[in-house]
């Protein structure tokens, strides 16, 4: 009876795989927000304000309403009702800008919108949105770099729940640290960093009575229903949110933005549907950006080097509206073992616009600081680097006071020294040279966390031999429709070019956010318990079907295994494939749903599970022409099992070419006059580019962690941006002599 093949007899995890959804990027049938197109579709502009704290005293919209095509112009007197939002349990609700738009006449960062014009076409409603004259009373905009704490209690609201400022304490920082026979104490700075992804946020709302589907350019479509069904007073099943295919977002669309509630309050005001894509500048605005970050860090040691004391006290930047938390000490009480230990933490309100999570949030300028400072310790000890970080391993998460589920840091160190050839370093700064361009060497450690989301799954088998996995979580350029087209196809052996992944729908099972590098582990047992349970129904059509080889014997008699079921003592011998058992009964499909439960914010984990890894970089430097190149990079990352190879260098390579920008690139400058982030343009805020990328080698090790899910993989999307600018700020130092402590590394700080 079957003729077909249908198994792969090697497993597609772990392996490189090229994307299931290329060819419809490369040929342009993906559709991204804004192709998406709908009868008598408007579109909306929205007005930003032109200072950054005050209030709008007077808004003309008289030329602008009138001009031809103009549909509406929204503003606080006409857009109707919105309600707040409030977080709910778990990872539901989160908005980082809870003020629905134009609540009231005060403004508090440049570019908040404050009026919307809809119209006929894109160019229309651009020039009525000029066209709209808003009148203010300016007060001085605070955007001071120098960040001093703001008086505020011991414990403090965050969008991420209650925050104790006095994060993390053991032992006697103080007094060790007063004690301690070498000591380092440094600030560090990072800059204001704007998310620069390809696609700009857009969004197209359309209303069915009273029912709203959102097209929209998400990282978390299950959370930004939640969020637009509470602002809209309308059951959760009434909204709808759908994301087929994102052009990056890097944090920048983990949580809804103002945006949204715009489109939709548009959209019901006209009665058509309304789209609306930021234009570049606007994306400096309000939807989101890294916040600027001031870390002291004091470190204690011996004289070998064994750590004795470290504090990590550090303030970041909020606006006056958000409560994003700037995570910057999570890594400190475990990265390395130190008996006396303190993290704390305060913020200062700024006149900018909402805060946000950007690729590592965190995690990313902390561990820029404390490996930065462990550098300058190696140095100041005259230690090598690595020797310093091998001698201060710890054996468990000296923070939590757990276990690791699995940590091979030291593997990691030894790996990246041998494949960069960190042995034939010669540790005097300027002493390294290369065809008449002076060599600069440096590395760090990093790490990420792991964890699971909640997340669901549908698989469907069909009867032509497909089959459809099927979950609301999104693909946001990493790689999430072909890791699970992967995991459906080692479940059911069916080939990956005959699954079909459907995801970015609310309509489906729930998925987990595109976040915090979180989605992959999440989806794994969610996606395998999906689809045990579609071939747990194929076992009984098996023994009921009449004519079925199988009607003599027990469902679990019977094994699953390459698309084919077959009696289990039979050694494989006489299997029959399920899309010939489906024919026979006359079926289209079986289905199984599957459910995986969050251990994101477990209050009582067994293990401390984290990902890690450690960077080598080498920079070039001409001093005669103060030319800086980072010219090569060794990555290694330890994060459990790699589902796929190909995507996973891709990951850890981009983040590393994005860590380039943070070293020697990004920062976003506002202006102390207006409060305007004023190189708000891809000519003026500089990312790197190809002509920056330096030769990135990567290496995973391979060690499943069975803790995060059953194929044992962690995540990647973040890690890789962990510890780079360290690595490259001391290789920047080893070249020039020039330690930088405030990011980024400009021409004019080595010019000394
Ligand atoms: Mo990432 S900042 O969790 O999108």
């Amino acid at each position: 009876m079957a003729t077909e093949q249908a198994s792969p007899t090697v497993s597609i995890i772990g392996r490189d795989t090229v994307r299931v959804d290329g060819p419809r990027k490369v040929t342009g049938v993906a559709q991204y927000t804004s192709d998406f197109h709908f009868p008598g579709m408007l579109y909306a502009v929205p007005v930003g304000a032109t200072i950054a704290n005050g209030k709008i005293t007077k808004l003309d919209i008289t030329t602008a309403e009138t001009m031809p095509g103009v549909q509406a112009i929204l503003h606080r007197g006409n857009i109707g009702k919105i309600f707040r939002s409030i977080p709910g349990p778990g990872f539901a609700g989160i908005c980082e800008e809870r003020r629905p738009p134009f609540e009231d006449d005060v403004v508090r960062y440049y570019g908040q919108y404050i009026a919307l014009a809809v119209a006929a076409t894109f160019e229309t409603a651009r020039a009525a949105a000029d066209a709209v004259r808003a009148t203010y009373a300016a007060e001085k905009a605070n955007v001071a770099m120098h960040l001093v704490a703001d008086d505020e209690p011991d414990e403090v609201m965050t969008t991420f729940g209650p925050r104790k400022r006095l994060d993390n304490q053991r032992g006697d920082p103080d007094a060790a640290f007063a004690n301690a026979p070498v000591k380092l104490d440094q600030t560090y700075v990072t800059p204001f960093e704007t998310h620069n992804p390809l696609e700009p946020h857009s969004t197209t709302a359309v209303w069915e009575g009273q029912t709203l589907t959102l097209y929209e350019s998400s990282q978390g479509v299950v959370n930004l229903r939640s969020v637009l069904a509470q602002m809209f007073g309308l059951p959760i099943e009434q909204v709808r949110v759908i994301t087929k295919f994102v052009g990056s977002g890097f944090g920048s669309k983990l949580w809804p933005w103002t945006l949204c509630p715009l489109a939709a309050a548009a959209a019901r005001q006209v009665g058509k549907p309304v789209r609306l894509v930021l234009p570049r500048k606007m994306m400096f605005h309000a939807v989101g950006h890294r916040p600027l970050t001031q870390q002291r860090v004091r470190l204690g040691a011996t004289r070998e080097g064994k750590l004795i004391s470290l504090h990590h006290d550090y303030i970041y930047t909020r606006s006056m509206l958000d409560a994003h938390h700037e995570d910057c000490g999570e890594a400190t009480p475990f990265q390395y073992s130190v008996p006396n230990l303190r993290v704390s933490f305060g913020r200062t309100k700024r006149n900018v616009g909402g805060g946000a999570d950007m690729r590592g949030p965190g995690r990313v300028p902390g561990l820029y600081a404390t490996e930065s400072a462990l550098n300058e310790l190696a140095r100041q000890l005259n230690v090598d680097p690595v020797q310093l970080r091998i001698m201060n391993e710890p054996k468990i998460d000296e923070g939590a006071k757990l276990p690791f589920s699995s940590r091979h840091l030291l593997e990691c160190f030894q790996l990246g020294s041998e494949k960069f050839g960190w042995s034939k370093r010669n540790p005097a700064v300027g002493s390294m040279k290369r065809d008449g361009l002076t060599l600069g060497w440096g590395m760090a450690g990093c790490s990420w966390v792991a964890a699971r989301f909640s997340a669901a799954a549908n698989v469907q088998l069909r009867d032509d031999g497909t089959c459809r996995v099927a979950s609301a979580t999104q693909d946001i350029g990493t790689g999430t429709y072909t890791i699970l087209a992967q995991l459906a196809s080692e479940r059911t052996g069916v080939p990956m070019d005959k699954v079909e992944v459907e995801l970015g729908d609310t309509s489906l099972p729930e998925g987990p956010l595109s976040g915090g590098s979180i989605a992959t582990g999440s989806v794994v047992n969610a996606v395998f318990a999906a689809a045990d349970e579609a071939i747990g129904s194929l076992k009984m059509i098996a023994v009921s079907t009449p004519g079925s080889p199988f009607l003599n014997h027990k469902p679990d008699e019977l094994e699953f295994k390459d698309g084919k079921i077959f009696v289990k003592n039979d050694n494989g011998a006489n299997g029959v494939l399920f899309s010939d058992l489906l024919r026979r009964a006359n079926l289209r499909m079986v289905s199984g749903n599957g459910q995986s439960a969050a251990t994101f914010g477990d209050p009582k984990p067994k293990f401390s599970t984290q990902s890690f890894g450690c960077h080598f970089a080498e920079v070039t430097w001409q001093p005669e022409i103060a030319r800086l190149r980072v010219s090569r990079v060794v990555t290694v990352i330890d994060a459990g099992k790699i589902i796929n190879t190909l995507a996973g260098r891709n990951q850890i390579q981009g983040a590393v070419v994005m860590g380039v920008g943070m070293a020697l690139l990004e920062r976003t400058e506002y202006d102390p006059q207006n409060g305007a982030p004023i190189n708000s343009s891809l000519a003026d805020y500089l990312v790197a580019v190809n002509a920056d990328a330096p030769a990135v080698e990567v290496h995973f090790l391979d060690y499943p962690d069975k803790e995060i899910n059953q194929v044992g993989a962690r995540g990647i999307g973040e890690i890789g941006l962990a510890g780079i600018a360290a690595a490259i700020t001391d290789a920047v130092h080893h070249a020039t002599g020039v330690r930088v402590r405030e990011l980024p590394v400009k021409i004019e700080d080595l010019l000394g």
